[in-house]
């Protein structure tokens, strides 16, 4: 399985045995998405792919870095401050941050091995970071084992500081903490976590959209949800988050009219999180939350494309779906679905040769159901 893989990748690259192998999954956002950065509530689980980290302490001087999926071997001084520009920052960050938190890593070598789909937002990145953080703390020989607390954190300031994308602290969060059979409700502007039974399954559709605008048009929304905050603030200094504000503060205050529709979709948007844990809780239906939450990206927040809206209006017309929506940070990247078993299997069938003929591309399409977390898979004795 797996971990055999990983301990086999380790152990032909660098000539011993792994001391560690650790795992962590990627995650789907079931709703509450653009509120992490604003102090606001999400709702991810974890998904059934990981991402693998088997390590041990180097021998040598540098830090080696293998991946089942890269070309060659690659190096860093873990004491280094300066990213690469390369996938293994997010190796090397994680490692730094284990380090500044006080545990005794030293530079390690590292075989990476996954199945979490990359370039999807699934967040095969925060994936990556948190196994590797986990790792990194077990391989320091447990000095740091009470500090399972710090993991999430330690892999977001990886990826913000290190790998410098400004991203909120959900996927992380997921990755590290999700438990199977439930979506984890996080509280971004305290750190709180609650997990809250959920047990269905879930169709995912990659619309396979290239990438590139992404990081730039999220730092644009970043920015405009920060002027946003800040006139609030003008208003009602006593507001510290954005999704804290009402509508009517937003309504009222003095900004620039993008920038007010930004501030309503993170406001409401909020608001849709305890809605959502509210119908799970009496099993009522989600899927007018869910279409609200795609409708407030589509027409406020402007983060969905004319793909995820297809994949949305087409799953939202079959009988079985209870909604849909764009997940994720949008601009490319997954839809996920809600339905009866039936309707699901049935969408799995039609949606890939109907969005071939519509887009000319095929989309990726998985079901998935909640998983667990980080975890340590093998500790040498
Ligand atoms: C990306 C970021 C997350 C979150 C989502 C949007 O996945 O990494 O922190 O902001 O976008 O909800």
């Amino acid at each position: 399985m797996t971990v055999e893989r990983a301990a086999s990748l380790f152990s032909a690259t660098f000539g011993r045995p792994p001391r560690v192998i650790t795992s962590a999954p990627g995650r789907v956002n079931l709703i509450g998405e653009h509120t992490d950065y604003s102090g606001g509530e999400v709702l991810p689980f974890a998904i059934g792919w990981r991402t693998w980290v088997a390590m041990a302490p180097a021998n040598g001087a540098t830090s080696r870095v293998v991946s089942a999926t890269q070309q060659g071997t690659r190096t860093f001084d873990i004491a280094s401050a300066t990213p690469s520009g390369s996938w293994c920052d997010y190796v090397h960050g994680a490692l730094r941050e284990i380090v500044a938190l006080g545990a005794d890593t030293g530079n390690v070598d590292v075989a990476v091995l996954g199945d979490v789909p990359a370039g999807a937002g699934l967040s095969s990145s925060a994936a990556l970071e948190v196994a590797t953080a986990l790792a990194g703390i077990i391989c320091a020989r447990g000095s740091l084992l009470a500090s399972w607390d710090h993991l999430a954190a330690a892999a977001h300031r990886a990826e913000t500081e290190f790998v410098g994308v400004a991203c909120g602290l959900m996927d992380q969060t997921a990755s590290a903490y999700a438990t199977e059979g439930h979506a984890l409700r996080l509280w971004c502007d305290s750190g709180r976590r609650e997990h809250v039974p959920f047990d269905r399954d879930v169709l995912v559709i990659d619309t396979c959209k290239p990438r590139d605008l992404r990081d730039s048009a999220f730092n644009d929304r970043f920015a405009s949800c920060q002027r946003a905050l800040a006139a609030i603030r003008r208003m009602d200094p006593s507001i510290q988050h954005l999704a804290h504000a009402s509508m009517e503060m937003a309504d009222a205050a003095v900004m620039d009219a993008v920038d007010r529709r930004r501030a309503r979709h993170v406001i409401s948007e909020t608001a849709r999180v305890g809605a959502m844990v509210e119908a799970l809780e009496s099993g009522r239906p989600l899927g007018d939350l869910l279409f609200a939450s795609h409708q407030s990206l589509r027409d406020d927040f402007e983060c969905s494309t004319p793909e995820l809206d297809w994949v949305v209006d087409l799953a939202m017309s079959r009988r079985g779906v209870d909604g849909a929506r764009l997940t994720g940070a949008g601009w490319g990247g997954c839809a996920i679905v809600v339905g009866t078993p039936e309707a699901l299997a049935a969408l799995v069938d039609e949606i890939g040769p109907a969005f071939e003929t519509a887009w000319g591309r095929t989309p990726r399409v998985w079901l998935t159901r909640a998983e667990d977390g980080a975890d340590v898979d093998y500790v040498e004795t």
